[in-house]
């Protein structure tokens, strides 16, 4: 492979949800650069490098497609591009730490502390590292201590370039974002390297929409602008639960509330619950750093929106519990969806997995259906051998059924045709829309006891 047409050699280590796709949008974005993507497993370069990916993300095979071979490229050989590269990114998974001192809170650094001293061993010249795996505030530090130990004369300059995009949207989120964050250190070199970064940005994002900070600041930004996303869900979580009891609708009242500009309309749907990889870790993760600044009525205040997530979740699995006559043993359920959100096959920390658990150990049989996320579900219930059945076809899902739990909002769901799944099911046939996707006034008259989110029951019972 030669490099002398590149004007830059970027690697990226760790080929996962953040790292293939982001390198995926540069490389399409900067033909001049050299784009290389390498990860410990072999499995996974593979996939990239086929046309079965290891992520499903609208629009992205397309992408890779445009690029592989020409600017990117995807590699196990992680010393020898580390060697070449300008630019490190590091993407490496940062799971909360499940042993030891913060288990449960804590991020666990193992893999960006491996990554470090892999770019310390193998770089013979100066590299910029730049941190695009969430990571805990002031973790730059850390690895800059690691890059600079010992003698060698090999400079370092670290940078903070977190990640905004959301899964099944993330292409549009990297190509049209609504901005780029840079922190730096204030020092000649470090503004120096930012420069560097920003000139990859500036092929395609315009420069109002580049912020620069300190590296501290971009760390806790990170993490905040998860926490306030996360925050505002369990706050229309709460509100649902009293519509709920007044009569009052809970979209409703999220649009009236959502007109106000301050407020903004997004990240107003109430349902069963937050999933996906970030916002409870980096909650628990802002939680932590709190109670370590010994700020503690910081920390429980950050808690509560998990507890409350998790509050919203066993909410959904009692309204179930307690609209079939208190019991479920035997009875069986269809559930709508398992991935996290729809356009996604990935199902961590997905509300259905812990709705799932629950309904099975009320002891009712599960017919589970997802376009995307069956063999990750499979993987998350495979504690569970009886009771469950994973479906691809909706229609045979609910067959001989006595109820539909829609927890993941799939277009596909709004398109079935409901009389003919309403003939399949056991009667009284009852439907839970945690998502309110349905058109709950047409499920009524066809003949189904209607239970959405916030809004009041429609029963014939
Ligand atoms: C989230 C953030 O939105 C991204 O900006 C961030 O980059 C990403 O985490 C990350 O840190 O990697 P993501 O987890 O992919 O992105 O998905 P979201 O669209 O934020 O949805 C998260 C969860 O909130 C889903 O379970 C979704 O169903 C739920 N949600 C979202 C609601 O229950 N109600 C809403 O109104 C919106």
């Amino acid at each position: 492979m030669t490099t002398v047409n590149f004007k830059k050699n970027i690697l990226c280590v760790g080929a996962g949800y953040v790292g293939g796709p982001t390198m995926t949008i540069i490389a399409n974005k900067c033909p001049n650069y050299k784009v290389t993507v390498v990860d410990i497993s072999q499995e996974r370069i593979d996939a990239w490098n086929s046309d079965n990916l290891p992520i499903f993300e609208p629009g992205l095979l397309e992408r890779v497609q445009k690029a592989r071979g020409k600017n990117l490229f995807f590699s196990t050989e992680i010393d020898r591009c580390i060697d070449e590269a300008d630019i490190i990114f590091v993407a490496v998974n940062t799971p909360t730490k499940m042993f030891g001192e913060g288990a449960g809170k804590a991020v666990d650094l193992q893999f960006i502390e491996q990554t470090a001293r892999r770019i310390k061993e193998n770089a013979k010249s100066n590299k910029i590292v730049v941190e695009k795996s969430t990571i805990p505030v002031r973790a730059a530090e850390t690895m800059a201590n690691i890059l600079h130990s010992g003698n060698s004369s090999v400079q370092f300059e670290i940078l903070s370039n977190p990640e905004f995009m959301a899964e099944g949207t993330g292409i549009r989120d990297m190509e049209a974002p609504d901005r780029i964050l840079i922190g730096s250190k204030d020092t000649p070199s470090g503004l120096a390297a930012r420069d560097v970064l920003m000139e990859i940005y500036l092929h395609w994002v315009p420069k109002e929409r580049l912020v620069t900070t300190n590296l501290w600041s971009s760390e806790l930004s990170k993490l905040v602008s998860n926490a306030f996303l996360a925050q505002r869900i369990s706050s229309i979580n709460t509100i649902a639960s009293i519509c709920e009891a007044t009569e009052a609708d809970v979209t409703e009242v999220s649009r009236a509330i959502g007109m106000d500009s301050r407020i903004g309309p997004k990240f107003l749907n109430a349902g069963p619950g937050f999933g996906g990889s970030c916002f409870r870790k980096d909650i628990l993760n802002l939680v932590y750093l709190c109670e370590f600044y010994q700020l503690n009525e910081i920390a429980s205040f950050w808690e509560q929106v998990v507890s409350l997530n998790d509050y919203q979740m066993d909410r959904f699995v009692k309204r179930i519990l307690q609209a079939m006559f208190n019991t479920l043993v035997g009875k069986k359920l269809a559930i709508f969806g398992f991935a996290f959100k729809p356009d996604t096959g990935d199902t961590r920390d997905a509300p259905a997995i812990s709705i799932c658990k629950r309904l099975l150990e009320e002891k009712a049989y599960l017919n589970i259906t997802d376009p995307h996320a069956l063999k990750n579900a499979r993987k998350d219930l495979q504690d569970f051998e009886e009771g469950l059945d994973f479906v691809e076809d909706p229609y045979k899902a609910v067959e001989g059924t006595h109820g539909i739990a829609l927890i993941t909002e799939w277009t596909l769901y709004k398109e079935l045709d409901y009389q003919k799944i309403f003939d399949k099911m056991e009667k009284p046939a009852f439907i839970f829309d945690g998502r309110n996707l349905l058109d709950h006034k047409a499920l009524y008259e066809i003949g189904f006891n209607v239970y959405p989110i916030g809004k009041p029951a429609l029963n014939h019972l």
